[in-house]
C-alpha cells in the first residue's frame, strides 16, 4: 500500500504526516512554524520531523500544501503574504535532493479543498468552493469534481478578493482585501484596535491587556453578549458575506466548505453568515447552497498536502 508522507506549511503551524491512500492518518507530528526565522530554518525543522516519521513508515512520495503564490509545478514557493520573506523558494528541489523522493506541492488551501471534497464536508458534490479563515484566508475551487489550480496552481486566492476600495492595507501589498479584515490575524488586530479607542472594554478586561486580545478573547466576549464586540462581529460577518456571495456568483457552487481556527465560532459564525449570504446572493444563484464546517479539522493540512501527492500517483498509474 503506497502512503505518502503529507506536509503542511501554515502561517503559524507546520504538521507532517504519514497518510494512507484511503486518508487515514496513521502517524503526525505538529510544531510552530515558526516562519519568520526564513525558509531554511523551517526546511530543517520540516527534514527532522519527516526523517523521524519516515524511520517507521516508507512513503512512495511527498504533498505538500503551502501558502502562495507559488509555481506548483516547479515546486517554488514565490512570496506568501503570511510567510515573511520567502522569495522564490525552490522547496520542492530542496525536499527531493534530501528526502530522496517524488514531491508534489500545492497551495495549502487547495489541498485542503481536494482533501474535502475527496475526505470530507465536500463528499457527493461535483461543485464545491472551500475558504479557509486561519492565519491568511485561502480558497479552493472544486469544479465539476476537479481542483481547479489556473495557469500556475494559484487559482482560488479567494482572501484577497476585494471586498474594500482603498481598505485595510493586506499582507499581499494590495488594501481592502477580505483577508485584511476576515483572517483569524486579522480579527484579533482589528479588536485590538477597537479596545485601544474604548479604554476598559469587555475585551480588554477579558484578556487581560489590548496587546493580549486573540480572536478567541472575540468569541467570549460575544458569548457574552458585549454590545461592542456584537457590533464588530456583525460588521466582520457583512464582509465576511460579501466575500462569499462574490464567490457564489462566480462560480454557483453546489456548497461551500469553511475551515480555519475562526470556525471554532461555531453557530455565532454560520447562522448570521447564511443569513447575510442570502440576503445578498442573487436568488436564483442562491438555491441550495450551503456554507458548512469543514469535516476534518486539525487535520486537513495534512490530509489537504497527502490528497496532492495521492491524486498525482494515481493519475500517473493511469498515464
Ligand atoms: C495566501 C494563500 C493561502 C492563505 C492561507 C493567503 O494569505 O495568499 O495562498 O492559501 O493565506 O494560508
Ligand atoms: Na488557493
Ligand atoms: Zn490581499
Amino acid at each position: 500500500p503506497a502512503n505518502v508522507l503529507a506536509i503542511d506549511i501554515g502561517g503559524t503551524k507546520l504538521a507532517i504526516g504519514i497518510v494512507s491512500k484511503d486518508g487515514d492518518l496513521l502517524a503526525s507530528l505538529r510544531c510552530p512554524t515558526l516562519a519568520h526565522e526564513g525558509p531554511d530554518a523551517v526546511l530543517s525543522r520540516i527534514l527532522d520531523l519527516s526523517r523521524t516519521l519516515l524511520k517507521d513508515h516508507p512513503v512512495t512520495a511527498v504533498g505538500v500544501g503551502c501558502g502562495g503564490p507559488l509555481d506548483a509545478e516547479k515546486g517554488i514557493i514565490k512570496n506568501p503574504p503570511n510567510l515573511p520573506g520567502w522569495l522564490d523558494y525552490p522547496l520542492g528541489d530542496l525536499l527531493r535532493q534530501n528526502l530522496g523522493l517524488p514531491v508534489f506541492i500545492d497551495n495549502d488551501a487547495n489541498a485542503a479543498a481536494l482533501a474535502e471534497y475527496r475526505f470530507g464536508a465536500g463528499r457527493g458534490t461535483r461543485h464545491m468552493v472551500y475558504l479557509t479563515l486561519s492565519t491568511g484566508i485561502g480558497g479552493g475551487i472544486i469544479i465539476d469534481g476537479r481542483l481547479y489550480r489556473g495557469k500556475h496552481g494559484n487559482a482560488g486566492e479567494l482572501g484577497h478578493i476585494s471586498i474594500k476600495h482603498d481598505g485595510r492595507k493586506c499582507n499581499c501589498g494590495n488594501s481592502g482585501c477580505l483577508e485584511a479584515y476576515c483572517s483569524g490575524t486579522s480579527i484579533a488586530k482589528r479588536a485590538r484596535e477597537l479596545a485601544a479607542e474604548h479604554p476598559g472594554s469587555v475585551l480588554e478586561k477579558l484578556a487581560g491587556t489590548v496587546e493580549g486580545i486573540r480572536a478567541e478573547t472575540v468569541l467570549e466576549a460575544l458569548r457574552q453578549q458585549d454590545p461592542l464586540t456584537t457590533s464588530f462581529w456583525e460588521e466582520t460577518l457583512d464582509m465576511l458575506a460579501s466575500g462569499i456571495t462574490s464567490v457564489i456568483h462566480t462560480f454557483d457552487p453546489e456548497r461551500i466548505v469553511l475551515g480555519g481556527g475562526i470556525t471554532n465560532f461555531g453557530p455565532l459564525l454560520f447562522e448570521p453568515l447564511r443569513a447575510r449570504v442570502n440576503k445578498i446572493t442573487i436568488p436564483d444563484l442562491n438555491a441550495g447552497v450551503d456554507i458548512v464546517p469543514a469535516e476534518l479539522g486539525n487535520h486537513v493540512g495534512i490530509l489537504g498536502a497527502a490528497a496532492v501527492a495521492l491524486q498525482h500517483q494515481e493519475q500517473e498509474v493511469l498515464a
